[in-house]
């Protein structure tokens, strides 16, 4: 069946907005965002088009890693608010028509969570076999080579019981064993808390880490490590992470999802495509969405963009949704990777490429990544390797609201500094300017869910070369569009091929180019991106 004819699914047809909740709106002046803030802004996102708001882990946590370190599954942190505000929040986000999802942290705990208390606590502890522990080798020194991504050995000494065990990330977010199916039961149990409460769906965090080699084997150098590298890119992880059983876990996640009516799971999954695709599952009973990082990480040059998507493209399987992201909270921010210029055609590609873009907050005004003094910097990440710039808080800013003090989203002490520029880069100023990012946001959203062609239809690629690329979205019965976009600064030539490519540009990064109608032959400025429909 043709894909327009098909009935899609609302994590298809939407648009997903994920929210730092730290960092968006504080409702009782402690400088941290929280869910009665968020409350607040829902009419901001309901009114920007989006449909679905993820949000960061707003469970109780030491704040180790900011939220990623859980200490009890089934809560509110305090900070956050409470489990009723977030009742009230689920009834307002439904009550609008719109998604809520919710992280999810399976692959580790919090070392303050009860569970892991009781593994320390002795060798015969009942959940001592729940994380992963291993006797240090004859000369004392650590049970394999495995490292940190937050720098370091990824093994950790405990006295009292004389074993190490293994945290992929910070020592405070020791690693549970997947291999233990009493660890697989109360994860599978936390998530049918959050489902019955009625949470349409998860993001998953690090769901290719979740599962370890049995024989905890070395893994091996990484040929291309460079010293400005984060240490823990010195080995190639082959062992440690995207381990063939870990489908296995992602199948029984997806069988709780599935006894649900529409639920859904997005898996974070930094891997090449050939081995990311594998994550949609056998039978597509795997992730929905496993998170397509490619506009992310790749250089912002068009042939390799171009190429990007077609891989993607010609490697997801038969019932495999795209998706597309160009930020989150672990990522340097578009407008700073690319510049101002950039992000707006990064705008446009995010929102005609075929599959379901996520917007990080913020970057739908165009906010920048913020210079955070050293002595303010808070994420470990930044603290534990600091001469390799891998601070996370420049990109976690508050939001930007309007031009009162922080910029409308505390009346206390922020707790990571704003940007200095928020009088002039905020919502309230944007939304009255038809120009702004916020403004070109709202527009290609809008454009994006009244076209069927845009939401679902077919992608075929049309141009790429070192500067343009192009691709025509089509749905059976309805308007087609050609994108055309600049991805340089430098003016850009395009001639198609087929004489039909001829219609009017619907919207524009410079939008002195709307309205005008182009044929053959499209000459592009730098920055310039197009959105044409066709004849
Ligand atoms: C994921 C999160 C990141 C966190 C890490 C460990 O990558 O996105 O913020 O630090 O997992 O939980």
């Amino acid at each position: 069946m043709e894909e327009s004819q098909k009935t899609h699914y609302w994590w298809q047809k939407g648009v997903i907005y994920q929210v730092y909740p730290r960092s968006y709106q504080d409702s009782n002046g402690d400088g941290i965002g929280d869910l009665p803030g968020l409350l607040q802004r829902l009419d901001y996102l309901k009114w920007l088009g989006v449909t679905a708001v993820w949000l960061s882990p707003i469970y109780p946590s030491p704040m180790a890693d900011f939220g990623y370190d859980i200490s009890d599954y089934q809560g509110i942190h305090p900070l956050f608010g409470s489990l009723a505000d977030f009742d009230t929040l689920l009834a307002e986000v439904h009550q609008r028509n719109m998604k809520l999802i919710l992280d999810l942290v399976p692959n580790h705990t919090s070392d303050q969570h009860p569970w892991f208390l009781e593994s320390q606590s002795s060798r015969n502890n009942p959940k001592r076999d729940w994380y992963i522990w291993h006797d240090a080798l004859p000369d004392g020194s650590v049970p394999n080579n495995w490292l940190s991504v937050f720098g370091g050995s990824g093994w950790e000494w405990d006295e009292p019981t004389q074993q190490y065990y293994y945290h992929g990330f910070l020592k405070e977010q020791p690693d549970l064993n997947w291999r233990n199916p009493a660890v697989q039961k109360a994860m599978l149990d936390v998530m049918r808390f959050w489902l019955d409460k009625g949470v349409d769906g998860f993001r998953v965090d690090v769901m290719w880490h979740m599962i370890k080699d049995d024989q905890l084997r070395d893994n091996p150098p990484n040929p291309d490590y460079k010293p400005h590298m984060a240490t823990y890119e010195q080995l190639l992880p082959v062992y440690s992470t995207d381990q063939p059983e870990v489908h296995d876990l992602v199948l029984q996640m997806r069988e709780v999802l599935d006894g649900y009516s529409e639920r859904m799971m997005i898996g974070e999954i930094y891997l090449p495509i050939h081995q990311l695709v594998a994550y949609y599952g056998i039978n597509g009973k795997g992730a929905h969405l496993p998170f397509n990082f490619q506009l992310l990480l790749l250089p912002w040059e068009a042939r390799q963009i171009g190429a990007a998507v077609a891989q993607y493209e010609a490697l997801l399987p038969a019932d495999g949704w795209p998706n597309w992201v160009l930020g989150n909270h672990d990522q340097p921010r578009i407008t700073s990777r690319v510049g101002r210029e950039q992000a707006r055609v990064a705008a446009l590609l995010l929102l005609t490429l075929r599959g379901t873009p996520t917007i990080y907050y913020g970057d739908e005004i165009g906010m920048r990544d913020v210079p955070i003094p050293f002595e303010e910097v808070q994420d470990p990440q930044g603290l534990n390797m600091p001469d390799k710039n891998l601070s996370r808080d420049p990109a976690r800013t508050p939001m930007q609201w309007d031009a009162s003090p922080n910029a409308g989203f505390t009346t206390g002490k922020p707790w990571l500094r704003l940007a200095g520029n928020f009088a002039r880069e905020n919502v309230q100023l944007q939304k009255e300017d038809p120009y702004s990012m916020l403004s070109l946001y709202k527009r290609l959203i809008a454009l994006r869910q009244q076209e069927p062609s845009l939401m679902t239809g077919e992608y075929l690629p049309v141009y790429s070369d070192t500067q343009l690329i192009a691709y025509i979205r089509q749905a059976a019965g309805h308007a087609r569009f050609l994108v055309v976009l600049n991805l340089s600064h430098r003016p850009g030539y395009f001639k198609s091929q087929d004489p039909s490519l001829t219609g009017v540009v619907e919207i524009a990064t410079f939008p002195e180019l709307e309205g005008h109608e182009v044929g053959e032959a499209i000459n592009l400025g730098g920055d310039e991106g197009i959105i044409v429909r066709l004849d």
